[in-house]
């Protein structure tokens, strides 16, 4: 990872763009930007570019094992989905002044980060419940968020970007609502995989923001519109319900929802896991990295085909 620049902006426009975001202003691409806010909105951006092409790996593996024709078409159509939000949220990183082609680089190499939920393995069919129910509802609730947030390019794809989200989350509720309910067998298995799948989706939202200059920063900025754990508490609210509705259990015994509050306590899980996750040092980081590394390898001659038929 780089290290964070010291940028020597001009303070006179740095004043007027703290201005013009306060007055809830949003900046276009090539417009003029503090160096520091630069860094830190193309490394979010690239990060989520780099989550939505990993993100589509764990559930490619089941389309071909998809239990119907029907289940096989939404998954493809759905796994395609993520591939193109990857594709849009490039372009809107490389406005931020890095090629597409240094990026994936980083990506493949195993120098960049992706979302913690992408490094876990996809065991059974109802983890691709749990992923495009829960780990889709996570990410929605993020990327809800940044709907509003100051750089325009990012906020504008993300509208369509939810859009498909929230289509994900319908098409997983479909599936999860067959499984639980399914047999027995199949009751077993979507708890199994919610057992499996509740740590990182805790961790998702990472650690408590620590109250810093440069999270209200980043707050100010609005390169961060909420905070990790008010995300986490919006995803509680509306994802432990759907749980409870279907008599399945929260692999949580220490969570319960505060009297009188719109507040959920939990368990504190492993945040050294999530570090460990983050630094490409999950369970499937590098089977998948190496699978990344290999297509795109293997893919080389159709950059090359379409670059030649651009130039031509
Ligand atoms: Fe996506
Ligand atoms: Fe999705």
């Amino acid at each position: 990872m780089e290290a964070r620049p010291q940028p020597q902006d001009d303070p006179e426009l740095l004043a007027r763009f703290t201005e013009r975001i306060a007055a809830g202003d949003q900046i276009e691409a090539g417009e003029w930007l503090p160096g520091e806010y630069r860094f830190e909105a193309q490394r979010l951006i690239q990060m989520h570019a780099n989550s939505e092409i990993m993100g589509a790996l764990p559930e490619r593996e089941w389309i071909p094992r998809a239990p119907t024709l029907a289940r096989k078409m939404a998954l493809t159509a759905k796994v395609q989905d993520e591939v193109g939000h990857g594709m849009l949220l490039y372009r809107v990183a490389e406005t931020l002044g890095r090629t597409r082609e240094e990026m994936i680089a980083e990506l493949v190499e195993g120098r960049a980060r992706f979302h913690n939920v992408f490094h876990y393995p996809a065991e059974t069919w109802a983890d691709v419940a749990i992923i495009q129910v829960f780990v889709d509802g996570a990410a929605m609730q993020t990327q809800g968020a940044l709907r509003s947030c100051s750089y325009a390019p990012y906020a504008r794809v993300l509208k369509r970007i939810c859009y498909e989200e929230d289509f994900h989350i319908q098409l997983g509720l479909d599936v999860w609502r067959t499984l639980a309910e399914g047999t027995p067998r199949q009751r077993a298995m979507l708890q199994d995989a919610l057992r499996r799948w509740w740590t990182p989706l805790i961790h998702f939202f990472g650690m408590p923001d620590r109250v810093s200059p440069h999270t209200e920063k980043m707050l100010a900025w609005r390169i961060k519109v909420k905070s990790n754990e008010e995300l986490r508490q919006q995803f509680l609210r509306r994802f432990v319900p759907i749980i409870l509705e279907y008599g399945l259990e929260v692999p949580d015994p220490g969570l319960r929802r505060v009297d009188g509050e719109d507040r959920y306590v939990y368990t504190e899980p492993d945040w050294e896991e999530l570090k460990r996750v983050g630094r490409n040092g999950g369970p499937k980081s590098a089977e998948r990295l190496a699978l990344r590394q290999r297509f795109y390898r293997q893919h080389a001659w159709v950059r090359e085909a379409v670059i030649q038929w651009a130039a031509a």
